[in-house]
């Protein structure tokens, strides 16, 4: 789906838009891949598993998301440069369609600015647009000490964890956190 652009202020004062990706975002997009995967150990790609993202397969997926009525991309552009993205996504399976994923990454440069509170409040307010969606889900890594606080913020709570989810090149094994948020609704809304 296409999601409503808007603009605001990072907490540096520099000027912020967010809105859906557009096929002039591509090479953004693959930058931003490449370099937030060496940036962070917590997001799950090392920079040269980079190689499987094209400038086709973006394309593709732009167009498939904006056209999905059960999936939205939302990139954050500050100075003209993809800052990072976010994105949900649920399915129409009577027995899982009450659960949104989703997931979300920036560039160093722009932690902190509050890029990451914005884009939490439009993802909950389209999973509250959705009827069927009663939960968000998320995973975050042992150690992501940010991430979480974000999303405890947001109201997002841990319920489970995958033991030694994630291991690094040196051997590091590391533990990946199961987060929910309950979307409160009325009990016959969301049933079939
Ligand atoms: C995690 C991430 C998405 C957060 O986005 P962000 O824009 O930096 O987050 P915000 O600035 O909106 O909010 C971060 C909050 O965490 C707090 N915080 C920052 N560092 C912290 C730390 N080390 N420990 C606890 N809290 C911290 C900030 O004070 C802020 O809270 P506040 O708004 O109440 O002051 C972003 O930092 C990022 O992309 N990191 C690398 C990739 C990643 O980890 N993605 C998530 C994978 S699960």
């Amino acid at each position: 789906m296409i999601v409503n652009e808007f603009e605001f202020t990072l907490k540096d004062g520099r000027k912020a838009l967010i809105r859906s990706p557009r096929e002039e975002d591509i090479q953004g997009m693959l930058n931003y891949l490449y370099q937030s995967a060496g940036e962070t150990d917590f997001l799950l790609r090392y920079p040269e598993e980079c190689g499987r993202y094209t400038a086709e397969g973006e394309k593709e997926l732009f167009e498939r998301i904006n056209h999905s009525d059960t999936e939205a991309m939302l990139v954050c552009i500050v100075e003209g440069k993809i800052a990072g993205n976010c994105q949900i996504s649920w399915n129409n399976r009577i027995k899982t369609r009450h659960r949104a994923g989703v997931a979300i990454a920036l560039l160093k440069d722009y932690w902190n600015q509050g890029i990451g509170t914005r884009l939490f409040e439009e993802l909950i307010r389209i999973a509250e647009d959705h009827e069927n969606i009663l939960q968000m889900e998320l995973e975050f890594i042992e150690g992501n000490t940010r991430a979480r606080a974000l999303y405890e913020k947001m109201g997002f709570r841990i319920t489970g964890v995958g033991v030694n989810a994630v291991r690094l090149k040196d051997g590091t094994l590391l533990n990946e956190y199961h987060m929910i948020r309950e979307i409160r609704r009325p009990i016959a809304t969301h049933k079939p």
